[in-house]
């Protein structure tokens, strides 16, 4: 296997020396760790301001935290007034504030910060905007110049200047973190039919690292260090540069004089939003690609923890939109455990990025709040022959409480009358890139009749799903399915449920909503309830997933581990509770045995 691996290496090495005809090689790592004497050196930072104001909070403040490695840093800002729209206005008024507060404040980064503004987007004009920096970094004698567009988002920025020099490289650009699956960066790696593709994605997930030769193709983020003589004389006095399409005219240049170019993973330097041909005319999807890159660092811990979210800037007032979107619904509930706020803190901030209003909802917790009484009260009873399929046991005081959470909300859902529906959320939830656009798309069509729509769900029978027969194109009708992590409810379908008497006999939540929409297949217990007629929809694929699952690191259940519920009691009502402590590794492993499924296939 590994000589395979090796033999495959070498064949895409030969295929690109000799395709190419170029004297440097794939992987040809090359760190150096001296640190060059940065006395008398200079340092531009320059930055294309796009007209993307949602941006600029975040960005403002990773400027403000860079810290100066050389003896001058200067930051020029370009800006672009191309269409007269309301975003250009605000980028332009926001950008002219913070420059003057940054003036007023005792700032010791930046030498001078200075605005360019482009007033047309004819090709001339972009390219001689690349003409005039290089123009720029020679009248300024800059040692080292920094280019970069404003939807990068930087994890250390008081760092990575110092590590950019340290590199010492001709032309070099930093590994970026992009979408999941996405395979882009700030080097061309998402063709999969190119030879690179393998060698690149080892590059791409990390597996290895270093500084490694590239075959060219460099993009979005450059570092040019013009202490090389060769970096120096191709590209300040470069006056060719209208030869080129200005997207690639670096990249071009850089190949044409072969001058080798680099990518750095070691460090995480931070996230760029994918792109690709069909975002480069809706905007609406490149602000969700920004938004769920904010959105997914906070889960990008280590071992799975959260990490708090990215910084904005305080230096002017940008604030949070007060109002948010709720999707044409009544309420957005998220039932969360008072004692969870390590979660409750992680969402706040999630729905704060993504512009979703919520309501919290102080989950049912079966460790402190359950007890007999409380259960005697409600006259809840245990469903006939009802075992838990993976421990062979009946319900814990865990599921009780999420039953219960699920069941108040269902109530205060008819009794708010919330006939526009209404949508539940459970506070281990993660937002698929696309999970706005398809919801609304959805959501905004009225003529769709639904009770429940599966945002995130378990499939449990995947041979009696049908992918091919998709509703209004995300949707198809589920057969059996598994979790509660997220799914919209209308006022008939809170009916149904409620109607049932389901505290009465009850199961999981996750296994009595599949019988109600009758796709359940045990029907020893289905026959216990009558009117299961609710119309089931599901996002196929889901756009919404648990962030942790069953047997991954702080995989923390808020449902294990708690006092089992009507254990051998012929009288189903309520007994004494039975502590059982669950094997969690059994668990897992009986579970992977009884579905076919992977745990992440959804
Ligand atoms: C590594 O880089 C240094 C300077 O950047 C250069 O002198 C040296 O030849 C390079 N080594 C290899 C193996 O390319
Ligand atoms: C943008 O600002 C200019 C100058 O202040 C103004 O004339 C124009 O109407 C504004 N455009 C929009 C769309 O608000
Ligand atoms: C947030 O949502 C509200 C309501 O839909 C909308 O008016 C507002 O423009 C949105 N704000 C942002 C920053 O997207
Ligand atoms: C809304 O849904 C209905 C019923 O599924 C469908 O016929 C119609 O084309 C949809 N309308 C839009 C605008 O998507
Ligand atoms: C079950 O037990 C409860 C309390 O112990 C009692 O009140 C009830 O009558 C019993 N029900 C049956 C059907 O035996």
């Amino acid at each position: 296997m590994k000589n395979q691996l090796i033999s495959i290496l070498i064949f895409f090495f030969f295929l690109i020396v000799f395709i190419n005809g170029k004297k440097y090689h794939l992987f040809g790592e090359n760190e150096s760790s001296t640190i060059s004497s940065t006395n008398d050196q200079r340092l531009l930072v320059d930055v294309d301001i796009y007209n993307r104001p949602y941006v600029l909070p975040y960005l403002l403040r990773q400027l403000e935290q860079l810290t100066c490695p050389c003896s001058q840093c200067y930051l020029d800002l370009h800006l672009y007034h191309v269409f007269n729209t309301i975003a250009e206005n605000e980028t332009t008024r926001l950008l002219y504030e913070w420059v003057s507060a940054m003036k007023k404040s005792d700032q010791t980064i930046f030498t001078t910060i200075t605005i360019h503004e482009w007033t047309s987007q004819t090709n001339n004009d972009r390219v001689n905007r690349l003409y005039d920096v290089m123009k720029r970094s020679s009248e300024l004698e800059i040692t080292y110049l920094v280019m970069f567009d404003s939807m990068i988002i930087l994890l250390e920025p008081e760092k990575i200047l110092s590590i950019l020099i340290s590199k010492d490289k001709p032309l070099m650009t930093p590994l970026l973190r992009s979408t999941k699956d996405m395979y882009t960066s700030t080097f061309y790696l998402n063709d999969q039919q190119t030879p690179d593709f393998y060698a690149y994605r080892q590059i791409y997930e990390r597996k290895k690292l270093g500084c490694f030769l590239i075959n060219g193709g460099i993009k979005d983020f450059y570092f040019f260090n013009f202490n090389y003589p060769q970096i120096r004389n191709v590209f300040l006095t470069n006056e060719n540069y209208e030869k080129f399409q200005p997207e690639s005219a670096i990249d071009v240049i850089a190949r044409e004089n072969s001058i080798p170019s680099y990518v750095c993973n070691r460090e995480e330097f931070g996230y760029i939003p994918a792109q690709f041909l069909e975002a480069l005319n809706d905007e609406s999807i490149i602000h969700d690609f920004y938004i769920h890159l904010l959105v997914e660092h906070q889960l990008n811990g280590p071992s799975q923890t959260y990490l708090s979210p990215i910084p904005r800037t305080s230096l002017i007032n940008i604030p949070l939109s007060k109002e948010k979107t709720k999707f044409g619904l009544d309420e957005i509930y998220v039932i969360n455990l008072v004692r969870r706020n390590d979660r409750r803190e992680r969402l706040q901030a999630t729905f704060d990025i993504l512009n979703i209003s919520v309501r919290f909802f102080d989950a049912i917790d079966g460790k402190s709040t359950i007890n007999q009484k409380y259960l005697e009260n409600l006259n809840v009873r245990l469903l006939p022959n009802y075992e838990d399929p993976y421990n062979q046991r009946p319900m814990n005081y865990g599921e009780l409480g999420c039953f219960f959470s699920h069941y108040f909300i269902w109530e205060d859902m008819i009794k708010n009358e919330y006939s526009n529906g209404i949508l539940i959320l459970e506070d281990d939830v993660r937002f698929d890139v696309y999970f706005k656009y398809k919801l609304e798309k959805i959501l905004l069509n009225h003529s769709l009749d639904w009770d429940i729509l599966y945002l995130g769900r378990k499939i449990m029978r995947s041979n009696e799903e049908n992918y091919e027969q998709t509703i209004e194109t995300f949707l198809i009708e589920p057969s059996y399915s598994h979790w509660t992590v997220g799914y919209a409810l209308s006022l008939r379908g809170a009916r149904i449920l409620i109607n049932e008497n389901p505290l009465q006999k009850i199961l999981p939540v996750d296994e009595y909503l599949p019988i109600m929409y009758d796709h359940h297949p045990n029907t020893q217990w289905k026959n216990h309830f009558h009117n299961r007629k609710l119309k089931a929809y599901a996002f196929h694929p889901s756009i919404l997933t648990p962030t942790h699952y069953f047997g991954e690191p702080n995989y923390i259940s808020d449902t294990e581990n708690t006092p089992i519920f009507g254990q051998n009691d012929k009288n189903e009502s309520v007994t004494t509770p039975i502590v059982v402590s669950v094997d969690v590794v059994a668990t897992q492993k009986r579970i992977e045995e009884s579905t076919s499924m992977k745990k992440d296939e959804l």
